[in-house]
């Protein structure tokens, strides 16, 4: 195979991105497009170059049985992303799906159980972990320049205005509440419905990577439902979580998608401590990243000029999206499923961006109640491929896997 025939499923805003992105990558021919939105069919064919034989449906269930597509690009908002992930595995597909990945731990070991059943490649496309600065710091933290990390801190407060919260269902144009009025036939997206705390795989990949670390504790505080910033959003403003690391380093993680922030300042935020010193990104347009080591005869932090952009990145990287980061997970997908073998950020490490999100969301409707994460790598107590055993002091009905006293998980 020298070209990967993908489809696109799901055809809002983020796919048109990827519409545009795979026709400028080698090594992709877009041949099929699907949304249950009919109205969005004929916008994505208009964004081909050539829609000659590119299949339109708004049935999945035909994406996944035709044999002429080798791979589903994943770019759906709804409840059942990481089931139609699994779903595009288990029909023989490679998946590569947008952020957040999944919204219940059974639909995290239904990805992993498909991927590793299937030998296909699953990519979680969080393309924030391809910033130059996260190699940079990555390095840092792993040359012990800053210590022994204790103390980490990361956010994505994303501010897109009311428009993402209501969708008239037959069109798909989306309208903010301003517009509710002139538009009753719009209705909530999933986006009301989802915690905020689910989006956390976009935060916690970069910095997991930079940490080279798995979290296996979490619990999580919510401001209250509606939205204080916008009552007409039923989200609430803020969902923050606690977080302990394996290798011992607590985590203070924050999303939320209703409260305003300065534009310039990005959605994203980042800070790690050690015991040698800290790194932290920065915090409006006006700052640099920040350096400070306690070795270093340095009575403040320092500016940095670490940047989104990558100092190598090629020149089909350059403008794809995010500081050119959107690129490379297009790339690293093709390469693994062209040349073989997978992609850097794997299945698994994919899914330990995932759990503590959903767990934080668990913790939050339990009463701040403190979560397990399972490790949802084979090993002794599991075979790869088979379904994980029930915990000791699992109750009958628990997802496979969970810790002793997880609440339930059906997010
Ligand atoms: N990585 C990033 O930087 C980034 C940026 C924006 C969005 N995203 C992610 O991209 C995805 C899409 O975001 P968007 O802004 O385009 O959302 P959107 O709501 O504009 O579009 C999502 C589309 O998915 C479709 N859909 C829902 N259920 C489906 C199903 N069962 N089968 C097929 N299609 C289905 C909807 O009809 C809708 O058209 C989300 O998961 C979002 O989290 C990632």
């Amino acid at each position: 195979m020298d070209e990967i025939h993908i489809a696109i499923v799901g055809l809002g805003h983020r796919a048109l991105g990827w519409i545009h992105l795979l026709q400028r990558i080698s090594g992709y021919r877009i041949v099929a497009v699907c949304d249950p939105i009919e109205a969005l069919l004929e916008p994505a064919l208009a964004a081909l170059t050539n829609r000659d034989g590119v299949r339109a449906t708004t049935n999945y269930a035909d994406i996944l049985a035709d044999d002429g597509i080798d791979a589903v690009a994943l770019c759906v908002r709804c409840r059942e992303q990481g089931a139609l992930a699994a779903m595009g595995l288990e029909a023989g597909k490679h998946v590569n799906s947008e952020v957040p990945a999944a919204h219940s731990i059974e639909d995290c070991w239904r990805i992993v159980l498909a991927a590793e059943r299937s030998g296909k490649v699953y990519q979680l496309a969080e393309q924030t972990r391809y910033w130059g600065f996260v190699d940079a710091w990555r390095q840092i933290v792993a040359e012990g320049q800053i210590g022994r990390v204790t103390f980490c801190e990361g956010q994505y407060i994303g501010y897109y205005g009311t428009r993402v919260f209501f969708q008239d269902p037959h069109t798909g144009r989306h309208y903010g509440v301003d517009e509710l009025a002139q538009h009753p036939q719009a209705r909530p997206t999933w986006l009301q419905d989802m915690p905020p705390i689910h989006y956390l795989p976009h935060e916690l990949s970069p910095k997991l990577k930079v940490l080279d670390d798995r979290v296996v504790e979490v619990t999580a505080m919510s401001t209250g439902s509606p939205s204080y910033a916008h009552p007409e959003i039923t989200s609430p403003d803020i969902q923050v979580a606690l977080m302990k690391t394996e290798k011992d380093a607590l985590l203070r993680m924050a999303t939320g998608f209703t409260q305003p922030v300065s534009h310039t300042r990005g959605h994203h935020w980042y800070h790690v401590m050690g015991t040698g010193g800290s790194i932290e990104w920065s915090r409006s347009g006006r700052e640099r990243p920040k350096m400070w080591r306690a070795d270093g005869q340095m009575h403040d932090m320092a500016d940095v000029d670490w940047r989104l952009e990558r100092t190598d990145a090629p020149a089909e990287a350059r403008a794809s999206g995010h500081g050119d980061a959107d690129y490379y997970v297009h790339a690293a997908f093709r390469d693994a499923i062209l040349h073989g073998g997978t992609v850097p950020f794997d299945v698994y490490a994919a899914i330990d961006t995932a759990a503590p999100a959903i767990l934080a969301a668990d913790s939050i409707a339990a009463g701040t109640k403190l979560m397990k994460v399972p490790d949802f790598r084979p090993g002794a107590a599991r075979q790869r491929g088979e379904r994980p055993g029930p915990a000791p002091g699992d109750a009958p009905g628990d997802a496979p896997g969970d810790a002793p006293g997880n609440a339930q998980h059906g997010s």
